[in-house]
């Protein structure tokens, strides 16, 4: 299908990132409680493609996941579209129908959400482009992209850049807003600039606490003020390191980050546990092997139980044959995904986007 002002087809590829500096608590419409940056990845994307038409009556978009319908996700996409449409009137005139895929397994423990609603938020900004016959410039197109995934995924607002990127205003980070998220690639030590996450599955088992209740914990939360206090110093702490190529601070901080969600949500009402014994064992081999070997591996954790192992490129052959050896049989059906920074999402020609792949 041809794109034209009256119908067509956009295409666009997102991928997943980890937080280094943890979102975690949030307010009014979508808005972080403190700022986080997070480490896009590679290899770990959402590809989606839109079909829009005008509308005869009142539009019915619809969706679905991998070639399959998906009642559960539509009516999660569906609420969204409902939500954003007074920002963007073009979906109340045309009907929309989404297909969208992941490279990385539902299971896997790495967080679709933000990938997805990335790749959907610039499929819309560039629909709406199109439409209304005015290209943004570059900048602008991303803002407005990270705005309206934020929206959909706060972490998503995240995904529309590659490298590593900040969300949320703070005083560390020149243009920063709680709106939407920046690129912070300017001055990134070499060593961070080819960095690796393997992420080790612990456990595939659907979570039981999703994101949007564990932030709701936090308003209850006692110790919500100083963790968000802690999490501003952190990014200017972590800014600091990533343009030095301090590796003992930044696993420091990194693991900090990590225990301190998950200590955060275990002193939340209700007390969840979200580690797996698998996770701890990792953990404590990760550490065991810094200290023996001296190389640089660090941890961080999502809400869940899976470990992201964080390392530089020049030591991939030694903490590869480690992960190998010592992580995997820890891992899930010995699972894990070899994965890496990134450079952002890419809008797709559309006919390679047909689904599923
Ligand atoms: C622990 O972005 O998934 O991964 O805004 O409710 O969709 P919603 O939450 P979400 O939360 C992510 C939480 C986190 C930390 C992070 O990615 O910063």
């Amino acid at each position: 299908m041809k794109n034209s002002a009256a119908f067509g087809t956009i295409a666009w590829e997102s991928p997943a990132n980890i937080a280094l500096v943890k979102y975690w608590g949030k307010h009014g419409n979508q808005l972080p409680q403190n700022p986080s940056l997070s480490m896009t990845l590679s290899r770990s994307v959402s590809r989606t493609e839109v079909n829009w038409k005008p509308a005869v009556g009142n539009p019915v978009h619809r969706f679905r996941f991998e070639g399959r319908e998906n009642p559960k996700f539509e009516a999660r996409v569906l609420g969204y579209l409902d939500k954003i449409s007074a920002l963007m009137p073009f979906l109340s005139q045309n009907e929309l129908e989404i297909n969208s895929l992941n490279t990385f397994p539902h299971s896997s423990g790495i967080s679709s959400s933000a990938s997805f609603m990335s790749s959907l938020a610039l499929c819309l900004v560039d629909i709406e482009s199109i439409l209304m016959n005015q290209r943004l410039a570059e900048p602008e197109f991303f803002r407005r992209a990270s705005t309206l995934a934020r929206l959909g995924s706060g972490s998503a607002a995240r995904s529309v850049y590659g490298g590593f990127v900040h969300w949320g205003a703070s005083e560390a980070v020149a243009g920063s807003s709680d709106d939407y998220a920046i690129p912070v690639n300017g001055s990134i030590h070499e060593v961070f600039r080819n960095f690796h996450d393997a992420v080790l599955i612990t456990s595939s088992q659907p979570k039981p606490l999703s994101s949007s209740a564990g932030h709701a914990l936090m308003d209850s939360n006692p110790f919500a003020k100083v963790r968000y206090e802690s999490a501003r110093n952190n990014i200017g702490e972590l800014m600091r390191i990533l343009g030095s190529g301090d590796q003992d601070a930044f696993i420091h901080l990194v693991e900090q980050e990590a225990l301190t969600l998950h200590g955060l949500i275990l002193a939340s009402d209700g007390g969840k546990i979200l580690m797996e014994p698998a996770t701890l064992e990792i953990i404590r081999k990760i550490r065991e092997f810094r200290t023996e070997t001296g190389l640089h591996p660090s941890f961080t954790l999502d809400a869940g139980p899976n470990v992201h192992l964080l390392y530089p490129d020049e030591e991939r052959a030694a903490i590869k044959a480690f992960i190998e050896n010592t992580l995997a049989p820890i891992c899930e059906n010995n699972r894990w995904i070899d994965d890496e920074v990134g450079t952002g999402p890419k809008r797709l020609p559309v006919a390679g986007c047909r689904l599923p792949v």
